[in-house]
């Protein structure tokens, strides 16, 4: 029997380790929240997978933590302070086709982007800046497209350099809205190797993703949304059949997907 609306499944932890705690956030840009009476505390230095159908609040569980949604009801802080005090501490990647860019800029200059954080608005960007974008582009494989307008690039690639940007910032929590979908199987290695050395380096990476087939193998930490928090912890405890029912409500693709990846783990 599923308990609704109880969040089956919750870390236990010491509060001093969290990277991002939310208490009882309600988020609504209508009638109907998008997101309700969501707690959830996620440890640092963790790769963790935001999950659930479309529609479910993913996006805008991301927006609360980079504060650019207002609660309802609720709060989220990082590291123990308010999202308004926190904005140098977190990088962002939003999905992919949302940033329209029709002036022109370079990829390495949008790249070297992430470092004005580091300077006042009057100063110039250094050399130290650009090199730091070169490495970061590097990471993310454009090097070879550095001088090319933004604007010429396909989404996938675009959405490539704004990783490349986020990486600039050095920041401590990397938030990153579905940066698999639709991109080949070379781009999500290199896309999944940046996360995993960003982990390493004592990071907290947050990703919003749609696909139940490589939740499993991408991500440590798990957390499923619909509206309300419906679990959050290890994929083998997260995706489970029955709650995956309740969540999706009988979708066969996310079954058959859910399947494949049982099979492969
Ligand atoms: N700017 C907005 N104005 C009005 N409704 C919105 C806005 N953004 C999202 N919503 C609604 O909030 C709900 C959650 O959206 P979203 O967070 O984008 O979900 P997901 O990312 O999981 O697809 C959806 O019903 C969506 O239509
Ligand atoms: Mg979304």
């Amino acid at each position: 029997m599923i308990a609704k609306n109880k969040t089956r499944i919750q870390l236990p932890g010491d509060q001093s380790n969290f990277a991002i705690a939310v208490q009882h956030l309600t988020v609504s840009y209508g009638p109907v929240p998008a997101l309700l009476d969501i707690s959830v505390q996620v440890p640092s230095g963790k790769l963790v997978g935001v999950i659930g159908p479309n529609g479910s609040g993913k996006s805008t569980f991301i927006k609360s933590i980079l504060g650019f949604v207002k609660p309802d009801v609720g709060k989220v802080e990082l590291f123990g302070e308010d999202t308004s005090h926190t904005k140098d501490r977190v990088a962002y990647v939003p999905q992919r086709g949302t940033v329209d860019w029709d002036f022109p800029i370079t990829v390495r200059e949008v790249a070297a982007m992430g470092r004005y954080g580091k300077r006042r608005w009057w100063q110039d960007l250094k050399k130290e800046d650009y090199a730091a974008a070169d490495e970061a582009l590097e990471k993310v494989r454009m090097s070879e497209f550095s001088t090319r307008q933004i604007g010429q690039l396909s989404g996938g690639q675009q959405q490539r350099v704004f990783m490349a940007r986020a990486l600039t910032q050095n920041a401590d929590v990397l938030l990153l809205d579905e940066p698999f979908a639709g991109v080949d199987a070379a781009t999500e290695r290199a896309i999944l190797d940046v996360l995993h050395e960003t982990k390493e380096n004592g990071k907290t990476v947050v990703v919003v993703h749609h696909d139940l087939a490589t939740a499993a193998e991408f991500f440590d930490l798990l957390l499923l949304l619909k509206q309300r928090l419906f679990a959050f912890g290890p994929p083998r405890q997260v995706l489970d059949p029955e709650l995956l029912a309740d969540v999706y409500e009988g979708n066969l693709r996310v079954f058959a997907d859910l399947a494949q990846s049982m099979r492969s783990s």
